[in-house]
């Protein structure tokens, strides 16, 4: 009995073969809404149409709403009924109109999904399901309609009212209030409708499209932050430009509107013609903002940008297939900010991304594939997996199809599902379509989870003048999937002589199809080394047996960056690991190859800072059976010291060798800082004497946040005199940005000191410390997550603060207490001790009352 009400209890999977099309249809609504923070009514008039021949009543979803009024075809009616959270008609004919009115309360939505306050304004977030939080509605992708929206409010309040579309009337409503009209003429489903009442300020520009219309783009925040949107407008007219030439997509409406908010749940929302951002993705200038924040915001004004075409004109049909356009939109914002500047750093940073974010997840116990089969609550969805492998497979499909075919299969695409709710599977059969490739094994990149490993090794013989390579690729089991079947898997290889250092061969691009393959290379006149995934050609792991001299080698003489910086990263891998193992620490060979590309006077700046970097202690935990955080740590302090130490001179150069002058946001000069950053980081490890002197007046003299934070975080791991003064410093002199002192609370929970953990303890008491605003809340326990070492703490101290966070955070919001867990759940990869004490802070979790369906389904699953 007691097990059946636990059972009961427990929130529904839903599962993507129980899949219908909707009963009815809902092609036009008409929204009112009185706004009022305490208090706002909303009046939706839909026009309904029976789809198909069913005899279903109209379900409306509905989520904390109080239900005022329902009326059909104008006559008000008391025979509804409340089917758990939705809202049960029956109706008569084949086509009526509903009204339903509902009150709800902003001021009180701390979930911020649904109608929402933020610094004094209204503004709405509705993906995945918060429509159903604003009114009663279907709220799936596949139910399109056209919206006409009505805003009503206090005039002096909210003087400007925004929705979706074009605006078509305003006036004034007596009263100090006013109102506004807005009509999307696009059909499009409820999770892409916004609104935003409030007191902002603009910085409008213009775009002519291609066909000579001219678009009004605005950029709205609160006026004193109007000096920070420069950079995301000039973003915002580069991508403009960049989809019509690159994929042939022209801006559809008259107005493009964006506004930065300071409270919400992700990066950015793609509404239809009125995006809503997190602030810290508009908001830039370089006193406060680093070239990594300029980077991001450009991507993510592209990202949701793009998304006009892949995800609003063309959206999902359901859930499961949120990689159909999460997957495709990083794809294209991935190219836009390729080119804009070095295209090899780019895809240096997007695998770095992945490796930390994706490859942990699809290791572990919420590894799901891109085109999941169930979930119980959609938002644990929105992962590395949908988005940055959703992303690695259209890569792999263009490279299969070439770049004119993957062209006229993403032309094909736009044309034939153009207004309509589409899915995985059709985006890959337009692939098939417009190239003639057999696409059917591939497909099984959206239905396996995992990362697949191919082991690779070359042989010579050199009497013949032949080299064989010989692949395997394994799948590994994760959760629900014990056995797979073999991928096709993009391999790009060349061969490079040893002796000469030449190619030996053209690139190749192999189709790996097989669980095994042999390929044999004639000519081959001297001894062979290997070159292989070259640019990151398939999202893989592969596992080969170069030795630490070929490594080098290549990271020498690879024409391929990509290839280049991954053999320097697989030579720290392999000498880490062996010491993180063993203790043994020879690092000979990795002072030589960094010593060398730091001399190497061809290569980009940033491309020598990415390839000089050591891999993360995350990165080189996950290459261990079992992690020992201490021991990785120690391991890359101790290479990390030396290379400070044996190549002192040449980080000295690199350090002093960027230009002077005033910040530049080019790629020059980016490249110049972020190798300075580095070099700064390898002095202070060094133990120089003068390093916290060095840090600290590159601190004060600084006229950037990028050299400013870059200082600051060298300060921050060590403990000179000098580290307490630059935090107090840099808090008292950024008090009032809120996005600055999140890299104050950032900067220290990523500290290596010893004593990190209780330093985060202590700022999760600090006044400026609240779980309410997502950015904070992520900026310290996000962090902290992420500190191996600190985190991992042996005595459990780590596992238990997180815990207590997420279960205080999940009363307020449960999305964000959600996205913060997984590094609870990686329980399996630690030693029984840790192991026992990770698994504890999980059972104290799910056996939390009243627990949301968000956090429950990531703990619960973290626990098998
Ligand atoms: N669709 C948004 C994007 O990727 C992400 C998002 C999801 C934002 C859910 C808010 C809520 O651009
Ligand atoms: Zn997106």
């Amino acid at each position: 009995m007691l097990d059946a009400l636990h059972a009961i209890a427990q929130p529904a999977a839903i599962r993507r073969a129980d899949y219908r099309p909707p009963a009815w249809a809902v092609p036009d609504i008409a929204l009112d809404f009185d706004l009022d923070p305490a208090a706002t009514i909303v009046t939706a008039r839909l026009t309904v149409a029976r789809n198909g021949v069913a005899d279903e009543p109209l379900r409306l979803d509905g989520e904390a709403l109080e239900l005022l009024t329902v009326s059909v075809d104008g006559i008000a009616i008391d025979d509804w009924r409340m089917e758990g959270d939705q809202l049960v008609i029956d109706l008569p004919g084949d086509a009526h109109t509903i009204e339903t009115k509902v009150r709800i309360a902003p001021d009180r939505n701390t979930q911020l999904m649904g109608l929402y306050a933020s610094g004094g304004n209204l503004c709405t977030q509705c993906e995945a399901e918060g429509f159903r939080r604003i009114t009663f509605f279907p709220d799936r992708p596949d139910v399109l309609s056209r919206y006409l929206v009505r805003l009503t409010a206090d005039k002096a309040r909210f003087p400007v009212l925004l929705a979706n579309g074009d605006p078509i009337a305003a006036g004034d409503a007596g009263d100090g209030r006013h109102w506004a009209e807005w009509r999307d003429p696009f059909p499009k489903p409820s999770y892409l409708f916004a609104l935003v009442a409030g007191d902002l300020a603009v910085n409008r520009g213009e775009f002519v499209t291609r066909s000579g219309r001219t678009v009004q783009l605005g950029i709205w925040v609160r006026q004193a932050d109007i000096a920070r949107t420069e950079h995301a407008l000039h973003a915002l007219k580069l991508s403009m430009a960049w989809d019509e030439q690159v994929y042939g997509r022209e801006y559809d409406l008259n107005v493009f509107n964006i506004v930065a908010v300071d409270d919400f749940n992700f990066g950015a929302m793609e509404n239809k013609g009125l995006n809503i951002f997190n602030s810290r993705y508009i908001l830039a200038d370089p006193d406060t903002a680093t070239d990594y924040d300029y980077d991001a915001i450009a991507a993510v004004v592209a990202h949701e940008y793009f998304h006009n075409w892949s995800g609003n004109r063309i959206t999902c049909r359901d859930w499961f297939q949120l990689s159909l356009k999460e997957g495709f939109t990083v794809y294209r914002d991935q190219g836009f900010s390729a080119d804009q500047g070095s295209a090899a750093v780019k895809r240096i940073e997007d695998v770095r991304g992945l490796r930390a974010a994706q490859f942990p997840e699809d290791a572990g116990p919420l590894a799901h594939p891109v085109r999941p089969d169930s979930y119980i609550e959609i938002s644990n969805f929105y992962t590395a997996t949908i988005y940055n492998k959703g992303a690695e497979l259209i890569r792999m499909m263009a490279t299969i199809l070439g770049p004119q075919a993957f062209r006229a299969a993403t032309d094909l695409y736009f044309e034939r599902f153009d207004g309509t709710a589409a899915t995985c599977e059709d985006f890959v059969a337009c692939m098939e379509e417009a190239s003639g490739i057999d696409l059917g094994q591939f497909r099984r990149w959206y239905s396996q989870a995992g990362t697949s490993r191919v082991a690779a090794s070359i042989a010579h013989d050199a009497g013949e003048g032949r080299a064989t390579i010989r692949l395997a690729q394994h799948q590994p089991p994760t959760p629900g999937q014990p056995e797979k079947a073999a991928m096709v898997i993009p391999l790009k290889l060349r061969l490079f002589g040893a002796e000469t250092g030449r190619a030996l061969t053209d690139e190749q691009l192999f189709l790996l199809k097989d669980p095994a393959a042999t390929i044999v290379v004639d000519d081959v006149t001297e001894r062979p080394v290997l070159s292989i995934n070259r640019g990151f050609s398939a999202p893989v792991v592969i596992d080969s047996d170069r030795s630490a001299a070929d490594l080098a080698f290549l990271a020498r003489h690879d024409d391929d960056p990509f290839a280049r910086y991954e053999a320097m990263q697989q030579l720290m891998l392999d000498t880490l690991v062996a010491a993180a193992i063993e203790g043994r620490a020879d690092h000979d060979a990795v002072v030589d190859a960094v010593a060398d590309t730091l001399a190497n006077p061809d290569l980009d700046p940033a491309f020598v800072a990415e390839a000089v970097l050591l891999p993360s202690e995350a990165f080189i935990g996950d290459q261990l059976a079992i992690v020992d955080p201490d021991a990785v740590f120690h391991a890359r302090e101790a290479l990390r010291r030396d290379l400070g130490k044996r190549l002192a001179d040449q980080w000295r150069s690199a350090y002093a060798a960027a230009p002077d002058g005033p910040y530049a946001y080019t790629p020059a000069a980016k490249g110049h800082r972020r190798l300075r950053a580095v070099a700064l980081g390898y002095i202070a490890a060094s133990g120089a004497a003068d390093a916290a002197g060095l840090a600290f007046s590159l601190f004060e003299s600084a006229d950037n946040m990028t050299d400013r934070q870059g200082a600051l975080s060298a300060l921050a791991n060590g403990d000179a005199g000098e580290r307490e003064a630059a935090l107090d410093i840099f808090y008292n002199r950024y008090a009032d940005n809120g996005l600055v002192l999140d890299k104050w609370f950032q900067t220290q929970a990523l500290s290596s000191r010893d004593d990190t953990g209780d330093v985060v303890r202590q700022l999760a008491e600090h006044p400026d410390f609240t779980l309410a605003n997502p950015n904070r809340a992520r900026s310290l326990l996000g962090a902290f997550g992420a500190n191996q070492r600190a985190f991992n703490a042996a005595d459990g101290s780590g596992y238990r603060f997180l815990a207590d966070q997420l279960i205080a955070l999940d009363k307020l919001n449960p999305q964000t207490a959600a996205k913060l867990m997984p590094p609870l759940g990686r329980w399996r990869r630690f030693d029984p001790n840790r192991a026992a004490l990770m698994r504890a802070e999980l059972e104290r979790i799910v056996a939390t009352p009243g627990l949301s369906k968000d956090l429950f389904e990531q703990a619960s699953k973290s626990l098998d």
